[in-house]
This record gives structure tokens, sequence and C-alpha cells, in this order.
């Protein structure tokens, strides 16, 4: 029997089998709701059928929403889903209805999942509540089922952070009633669904609505707590308190609950909020589509790996390749650095675990990926080497010209430099078609950007194969042109260049700082830059020295700040004063420090609103992204926002740059702009032409 083309319904004796079938990820487009419902209600109708079990085809139950739904029902082109009255209609079921999940059961999933009866689960499978992450909440019953079924304080943490829990923590809460083994094999889910089916015909079964067992004496606290995390680690975002509130709102009647989960989910559906963060979720997809590379091209196999510097970012490097289960070499110079960085891995590990991220046996297993030494032995068998030595040409230019005279034909050779010219590193190489920017960010084990920098010469199977490897190291791949910076610090370079100039007319640090943090970044500028390290910078600027335009502003404090070994956090003084546990104080050396470097400069000092600092830092990057766009360094505008998202802090919410400038407006970013061009002078502050079109045109970022 089948009832649409995407939920069939069959028959094992006294069982129904309800199978969604809506690949890739049996979605919650329109019909697979009402195609669930109509199946049970034609077997709920048959007097031979017993029980019921719902289950998904492939790969997944219901995966979640139809994101892209989303966006028709704000547009008006859609009608608001009627997935809660549907849910509701099958907890009516009056034979049981057994849900069986394997895969990810998410959003949508889980809330459909929650209306059956019983749920059964496989062992490797992932339930969570992750609409916080797209800037919604849970809208059909979310934030009611789950606190009665796993108590208030697990749904907390699921619907307000959005993070999925395992089998395991789903059946020890409650949320599931039995969890099946079956290596992920749908045909063994099936086979433990019915068993389980036919029990459950003999079993007391409730609707999930009318529990309330878990909504007694409920502590208070779990509602503050979860406020005070979700200020600390998702501050700016509206979800996260909505869904508090939802939650909260289960203690009372269920169709209150209801009413109140439905309101707020309407608020984040026009929110702002959720259109940028809708826009980041496909950004991500869109990033990993490079229109001149399809799917022909061939990549090359990355079985092992090796990475040269044990740095900061090369201890880091190579902790991305064993989380993934590449085996990977890390060479030094010398036994000394090489002990230092390989302590480093282990204290980053050891963190972890003590976090209980894994156990102390999974930290030895991913140390043994990783095989220290100071030689280039076994280079001749890898098939990527990540260079992450100084930032310096001359170095680098070594380092290649050793690895091309001993890695196999086949090698990726990738360098992780922040601003060189890939070109120029690959004629060191007899192969610059194998050479490629690995650009990660520091800390290169935590941060989720990748820029994967195109060289001239750089072929189309080593940009493929850097793109899904970025996607087995579980980052986001981003691909960029060679320029200066590449796309990320090209822009971040014009962003710090007027936070310090702020400062040098008369913005204290701290105005600078908590502008941009009260914007939504992590952090301040300043603070940024005393973070990365006052004496990077320095470096970076030396090696680009015979790249400033003579009689072209330049700011100078950084540089004084250098002189005077204030290299920021790590020395315990930069644009801030530190203490041992990094808290930041202003300095009143600062002032003088400031006086001093402009001395003669004529640079007026006045009184800086805080509009102003916002809109010359963030402008500055919008100018800078728009005119790396036009020159093709950037494919697509929303590369740029998932780059600055994902390697920079950029508020989530806000969408990115490009993002946040099409939402103010063009023309108003443009007039603004142009204020600075005559305040500052066409160097600093002309216009991007492309912006300028854009605005003169009524376009968009978003469309370009
Ligand atoms: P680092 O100074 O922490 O580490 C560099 C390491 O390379 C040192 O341990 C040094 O002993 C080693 N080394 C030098 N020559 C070597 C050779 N011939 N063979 C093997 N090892 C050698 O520097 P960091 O910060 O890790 O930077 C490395 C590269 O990554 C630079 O190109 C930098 O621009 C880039 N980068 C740095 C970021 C950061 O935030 N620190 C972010 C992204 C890229």
């Amino acid at each position: 029997m089948v009832v649409n083309e995407l939920v069939k319904l069959s028959r094992r004796d006294e069982i129904a089998i309800v199978t969604i079938d809506n690949p890739p990820v049996n979605a919650l487009s329109p019909g697979v709701p009402e195609g669930i419902l109509s199946c049970i209600e034609e077997a709920a109708a048959n007097g031979s059928v017993k029980a019921i079990v719902v289950i998904g085809a492939g790969t997944t139950f219901i995966a979640g929403a139809d994101i892209r739904e989303f966006g028709k029902i704000v547009a008006g082109e859609a009608a608001a889903s009627n997935l809660p009255e549907i849910i509701c209609k099958i907890e009516d079921c009056p034979k049981p209805v057994v849900m069986a999940l394997h895969g990810t059961a998410f959003g949508g999933g889980l809330e459909v999942a929650m209306g059956g009866h019983f749920r059964v689960m496989a062992a490797d499978g992932l339930v969570g509540q992750p609409e916080v992450k797209i800037g919604l909440i849970p809208g059909a019953g979310g934030t009611q089922r789950l606190p009665r079924l796993a108590g208030i304080e697990l749904a907390l943490e699921m619907c307000v952070f959005g993070e999925p829990i395992g089998a395991k923590a789903a059946f020890e809460s409650g949320l599931v009633n039995r969890i099946i083994d079956c290596n992920g094999r749908e045909g063994d889910l099936l086979e433990g669904a019915i068993a389980f089916a036919r029990e459950a015909i003999h079993k007391p079964m409730s609707k999930t609505r009318d529990r309330r067992g878990k909504l007694k004496d409920v502590d208070p606290r779990y509602f503050s707590a979860a406020i005070d995390k979700a200020n600390a680690t998702r501050r700016g975002q509206v979800a996260p308190l909505e869904a508090v509130d939802a939650v909260e709102a289960s203690i009372r009647l269920f169709d209150r609950g209801m009413e109140m989960e439905r309101e707020a989910f309407v608020r984040c559906l026009h929110s702002p909020q959720s259109k940028a963060m809708i826009h980041a979720f496909f950004g991500e997809r869109t990033v990993a589509k490079i229109p001149d590379i399809g799917k022909d091209v061939q990549t090359y196999k990355i079985r092992k790996a090796a990475v040269v510097g044990a740095g900061t970012m090369g201890g880091g490097i190579a902790m991305n390749y064993a989380n993934a289960g590449i085996p990977v070499i890390l060479k030094e110079t010398d036994q000394k650095a090489l002990d230092k960085g390989i302590n480093t891995i282990r204290s980053n590990y050891a963190n972890s675990v003590r976090k209980g991220r894994f156990d102390w046996a999974e930290m030895e297993r991913r140390m043994a990926f990783i095989t220290p030494q100071t030689t280039y032995d076994g280079f001749e068998d890898v098939d990527v080497v990540t260079e992450a030595v100084f930032e310096g040409m001359e170095l680098k230019k070594q380092v290649f010209a050793e690895l091309d005279a001993i890695a196999k034909p086949t090698c990726i050779l990738a360098s992780n430099t922040s601003t060189l010219d890939i070109d120029e590193i690959a004629s060191a190489t007899k192969r610059p078609q194998m050479v490629v920017g690995h650009h990660f960010f520091s800390p290169a084990n935590v941060m989720r950007l990748l820029e994967v920098v195109r060289g001239k010469a750089t072929s189309k199977e080593v940009i493929a194969t850097s793109m899904a490897l970025g996607k087995k190291l579980k980052k986001v791949a981003v691909l960029a042109g060679n320029s200066r910076g590449f796309i990320g610090n090209r822009m971040v370079h014009v962003y710090l260049r007027e936070a310090q100039f702020l400062l040098e007319e008369g913005a204290t640090v701290e105005e600078i700082n908590s502008t941009l943090y009260d914007f939504g970044f992590a952090m301040g500028p300043l603070a940024m830059t005393d973070l990365a390290g006052i004496d990077v910078g320095w470096r970076i600027r030396q090696e680009s020295k015979h790249l400033e335009k003579p009689g072209v502003r330049r700011p100078m404090i950084a540089d004084k700040l250098y002189e005077m070994g204030r290299y920021g956090q790590k020395t315990f003084r930069g644009f801030s004063r530190y203490d041992t546990h990094r808290v930041a104080t202003a300095d009143p050396e600062i002032p003088h420090v400031v006086a001093e470097a402009t001395a003669g400069m004529g640079i007026e000092q006045r009184k800086i609103d805080r509009s102003e600092i916002l809109d010359r830092c963030l402008y500055a990057l919008v100018n800078e992204a728009a005119k790396l766009l036009e020159e093709g360094v950037a494919l697509r505008a929303v590369d740029i926002d998932i780059v600055y998202l994902n390697g920079y802090a950029f508020p989530a919410w806000r969408g990115g740059p490009m993002f946040y400038a099409d939402s103010v407006g063009l023309p108003q970013v443009l007039a603004r702009i142009e204020e600075f061009e005559k305040q500052h002078g066409s160097d600093l502050w002309a216009p991007a032409p492309l912006l300028k079109r854009l605005a003169e045109s009524g376009g968009k970022f978003s469309a370009s």
C-alpha cells in the first residue's frame, strides 16, 4: 500500500509499518507529516493491526524540518505548518505507535518521534532540538513534550543550546524506551522495533502530552542557570532565551504551553536573527561549490599526512589529522621545540578529557596517530604536507624546496601562511600545480574555518581534494584567491587599522573594545591584537614593508608597543594590562604611549562616539570585502560571511559582514564611507566600485 510518494504503509502480521522515504534525509517536506498521519490513521482503522512502527528509510529517521519552508512562510509564500496538530493526532491513535529512530532525529523529527507512545533508538543514533542554531526554537511541541519525557534539566540543555544527545543519554532520561544495537543497519532496527511493538500491544500506554510526572516540584534554579549560561555562551541571541521561557511554560497546562511555544516560535521566525542564521546555514553549503570544479574532478586519497613546524599552528593542525584518524608526522628543527610542541598537544587533549569530551584511552589513541620527529623520514610516503614554520618567505621557500625533493609526485604541498604569496612559495618547487594554501585559524584544533588558497598553477584536483579534506577534518573550507592576506586577513588588516586610528584620534582602548564586543564580537579589535600577539603582527609588517604606499597614514601604536616589549597577553601588557588569569584592565600608560607615538603628526584629538567607532571598523571591513569580491578573491559574498563567522567570531546572529551591510542598506553604508573618505582621504576610504554600483542600483551583496 502506498499512501503518497513520500510515506509508505506495509504490514508484518499484526504490526503496521510506516516508512518515511524522502531522500536524502527524510526532511519534513510538505506531504511527509500528512503522509505519516494518514498511514497511521489507515492502520488504526484496520482491525487486524495491533501496533504501528514508524521508521525512516535510508540512513536516518526524519533529520528535521525543510529549512527552505521557513523562508517561504516568512515571505508569505507558504502556509504556517500544521505539524503541531498532526503530532497531536498521531498521539491520539488508539493503538500503540512505536517510533524507530536512527541516524539523526533532529528538530521536527524528534518532535514527531515524541508524538509516538514509545520510542526505540539505534545505539549510534542522535536526537536533538537544534533549532536555536538557526535562530529558532522548536515549533511543534518540542519544548512541551521533551520536558515531559526527559525532564526539565535535559530539555533545557537540548532546546536552549541545541546540542544533540546519543542513545545512552536518551534512554537514561526516559526519552527512548529501548536501545537497539544494530550497527546502524536499518533492517535490524526494524526487527527490534517490531519486537518492541509486539510487546507494546500489552503495555499500558499514554499520550506524551498527558504525562506530568517529570513536571512536578521542578527546581526553579534550572531556569536561571540556563539563562545565565545562554547569556554567557549565546550572547546577543534571542532564541535561546525564548527557548528557556517556552520550556518553563511546559509546567503549565499542555495547551497553554503550546500556545506560548507557538508565539515565541513565530517571533523568532520573523526576527532578523533567524534570517541571518539561516543565511549562514545555507552559506556553509554554498561555499563547498566551486563553479569551475565539478563533481567529475578527481580527488587524491589522503591516507597519511605530515606537518612541518610544531609551534602554535603546526601542533593544532596535527591534532586535526589525529582527530580524523589520519596518521600524521610532525616535524621540527630540534628536539627541544618538538618536545614543547608535543607537550602542548598533550595538555590540550588532557583539557578535553577533563571537560569530559572523551576519556584518557581515547586521548592516547589520538596521540598514537602523531609521530614526532626532527627529520624528513617517511615524508616520501605522505599524501599531504602542511607547512607551518615561521612567517618568512625565504624560510618557506627553503622548506618547499626540501619538500619538493622528497615528497612523492602526487603529494599535496600546502602552506599555512597567513599572508604570503602562494605563487612565490610554489616557485620554489618543480610542481606548482600541487602547491596550495591551507590557512587554518588559531587555535587550529578548535576554529572551524579553513581557507583553501588557490595559486595560479594549483590544479583543480588539488583544490577539490583540499575542500574534501577540510570536510574530513570537520572544518568549513572556503576557497580564496592568492591575494595578500587572502579573504580574512586582508579584511582584518583594515579593521585593525581603523581600531588603532581611532585610538590615535582620542578614543580609549576600552571604548573601542567594548563597542565591538557589544556589537556581538567575542572580543574587541585591540583585545584580539593582544591575544594574537603584537610581536606576530610586527613580524608580518616587516615582511610587507616594501608594499607600503609612501605618504599614506599607517597606524603607529602597535609598533610602539612592540618596541616597548609589550607583546600583548603573553607579556601581560599590550593595549591593556593582563593579570595571571588573562583578565584585562585599562593601562594608564596607554595615553602617554599614544601621545609619544603620534607626536608631531598633527592628529586632532577629539571625543569619538560609539557609532563612529562601530561604523569605521565595520565599514572598513565591508569596503575591503567589496574590493576582494570584485577581484574574484572571494567567489561570492556569502563566502566572505562564512569566513568571518567561522574565523573571526563575527556574531552569528548578524549573518556576517556582507549580510550585515545588506541589512543596514548599501546606500547608507556608502554614504558613511564617503564621509570617511572626505575626512581621511581616498587612499584609505575610496569606496569600492562594486559597493558603489550596488548601492546606486538598489542591489545587494547577497545577490552578487
Ligand atoms: P610558531 O612560531 O608558534 O611556530 C613555528 C614553528 O616552526 C617553530 O616551532 C619552529 O621551531 C618551527 N620551524 C621553523 N623552521 C622549521 C623547519 N625548517 N622545519 C621544521 N620546523 C620549523 O608560529 P605559528 O604561529 O605556529 O605560525 C606558523 C605559520 O602559521 C606562520 O606562517 C603563520 O603566519 C601561520 N599562521 C599563524 C596563525 C597564528 O594565529 N599564530 C594563524 C594562521 C596562520
